[in-house]
């Protein structure tokens, strides 16, 4: 099969969200730490009647409704999520229960876990299917969930929540480039949940940005690297290279500094003198001598690659925040939020996109990431399909009902005491969830939950 990739997208974020100027305020931090500081509008947050289950559920009835899709036509569904409710049973046979009533359980895949890493993971796993040689010719499903959410503290406003499922399968209007992943993985315990009984995570904030900023600096320069020697007439590969470029978001500003990272990186990888003193006249003496591991924490490294990358952080990437910005980190689904705000950034305007080049970056704790590339399709009528079915997107979040940092603060406490308790019927409420939405009805004596939809 020719060109692989994503042939549809379908987003599901909470119905709820608290302001995180608010949160500041309740929070008692300076104002602008978390809107400015960390670039954070809203969060995003579900109640007790959503678990990682329900959102897999919600997400992927939604798509196979919106495109149409017969069960039967699905040949693999994954899904990534660090979101762990059962340490045994995965979410994809609780899915099952959208498939087996149509007589369609022959789908292989099954869940794959490392922190925001998964969904990556998965797509990889559905991409390769179809390109391999136990390919059936049915579509794959991906699908990637989490509720991400933190202790009281400085890591709170930066929690979130959300599903995304990708139909994957040939012929698609965004294609993975073949041959350029490159993949940087190593230990590291930045963040990790080793307390089975708590849905937060244990985090080193600092070490945990030094670990995903030396991890885009290998990936980069790998990926660099391998579209060099698979594309040998492009004698270099810099920011340049990319239309767009989309990355994981534990917060927005941390990509915005992301970016000036990758613009340190071209610095770096300019070795010719005469070259840097040309592209970079301002600063190429004073810089001559750093180390990209000396600069993690640099204030001054810091500044002036955000200034000189400022316009093309502009264009490139900041239309892909819009619902990081607006729901929060997602943890497997952020980076695919980040494609989905890309695409529905041109309001329709297929000229926008079409034939563009968008870099991806996609990273999880622990720590495992990857860069790759999506070629977006120059056929107007398949992107232009695309993007009308994600034209529900912008609507739905002006519909989500705000609510205080104090009610906010009540609700996790809720998800807290109860988040392994049995004979439980949630209290959140149904009527406050976005019709179609499947939630949390029970938990019995056995800790079988059962699920019904709005
Ligand atoms: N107005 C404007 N900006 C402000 C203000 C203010 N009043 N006050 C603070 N700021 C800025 C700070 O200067 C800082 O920005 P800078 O780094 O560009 O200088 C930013 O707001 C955050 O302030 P810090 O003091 O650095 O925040 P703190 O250390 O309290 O927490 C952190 C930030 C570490 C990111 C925390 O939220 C966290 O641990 N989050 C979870 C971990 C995480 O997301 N890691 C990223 C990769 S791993 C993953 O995806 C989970």
């Amino acid at each position: 099969p020719q060109n692989v990739g994503i042939l549809g997208i379908e987003l599901v974020f909470p119905s709820l969200f608290v302001d995180q100027s608010e949160l500041e305020k309740y929070d008692g931090v300076a104002e602008g730490k978390y809107v400015i500081g960390l670039g954070q509008s809203r969060m995003g947050f579900c109640t007790d009647r959503e678990d990682i289950n329900s959102l897999c559920l919600t997400v992927v009835s939604n798509l196979m409704k919106r495109y149409n899709i017969e069960p039967k036509n699905i040949g693999r569904l994954e899904v990534g999520t660090e979101t762990i409710i059962d340490k045994s049973k995965s979410v994809k046979s609780v899915l099952m229960q959208l498939f087996e009533p149509y007589g369609a359980c022959d789908l292989e895949g099954i869940d794959t876990t490392n922190a925001c890493y998964g969904g990556t993971a998965a797509l990889f796993n559905a991409i390769n299917w179809v390109e391999s040689s136990s390919y059936d010719g049915r579509l794959a499903l991906v699908v990637c969930g989490d509720i991400a959410v933190y202790a009281k503290g400085s890591a709170r406003p930066t929690g979130g929540a959300g599903a995304i499922a990708l139909l994957v399968g040939p012929d698609a209007p965004l294609v993975l480039d073949r041959k350029v992943r490159s993949t940087y993985m190593k230990h590291a315990y930045d963040f990790y949940k080793p307390d089975l009984t708590s849905e937060f995570p244990i985090v080193d904030g600092k070490l945990s940005i030094q670990c995903y900023l030396s991890a885009l600096d290998n990936c980069y320069k790998l990926y660099c690297e391998k579209y060099q020697r698979h594309h040998p007439e492009n004698k270099v590969v810099g920011l340049n290279h990319f239309d767009a470029l989309i990355f994981h978001t534990p917060y927005c500003k941390l990509v915005q500094k992301s970016l000036a990272r990758i613009s340190l990186n071209d610095f770096l990888l300019t070795t010719d003198p005469q070259q840097r003193k040309e592209t970079y006249p301002s600063f190429h003496e004073k810089y001559d001598t750093i180390k990209l591991e000396d600069t993690y924490f640099d204030r001054d490294v810091e500044k002036i690659f955000m200034d000189y990358s400022k316009e093309t952080f502009n264009q490139k990437t900041k239309p892909s925040l819009f619902l990081a910005n607006q729901v929060g980190n997602m943890y497997t689904p952020s980076v695919y939020s980040g494609l989905v705000s890309l695409l529905v950034s041109v309001d329709g305007d297929v000229n926008k996109l079409l034939g563009r080049h968008v870099g991806v970056f996609s990273y999880g704790s622990g720590l495992a990431s990857t860069m790759y590339s999506i070629s977006i399709t120059n056929d107007t009528e398949k992107l232009q399909a695309l993007l009308d079915k994600l034209s529900y997107v912008k609507p739905l979040l002006e519909q989500r009902t705000k609510i205080s940092p104090q009610e906010f603060t009540e609700l996790m406490e809720i998800r807290v005491q109860n988040s392994h308790r049995t004979k439980y019927e949630p209290s959140g409420a149904i009527e406050r969830l976005f019709p179609g939405t499947y939630y949390l009805k029970y938990v019995d004596e056995m800790h079988r939950r059962t699920y019904e939809k709005r």
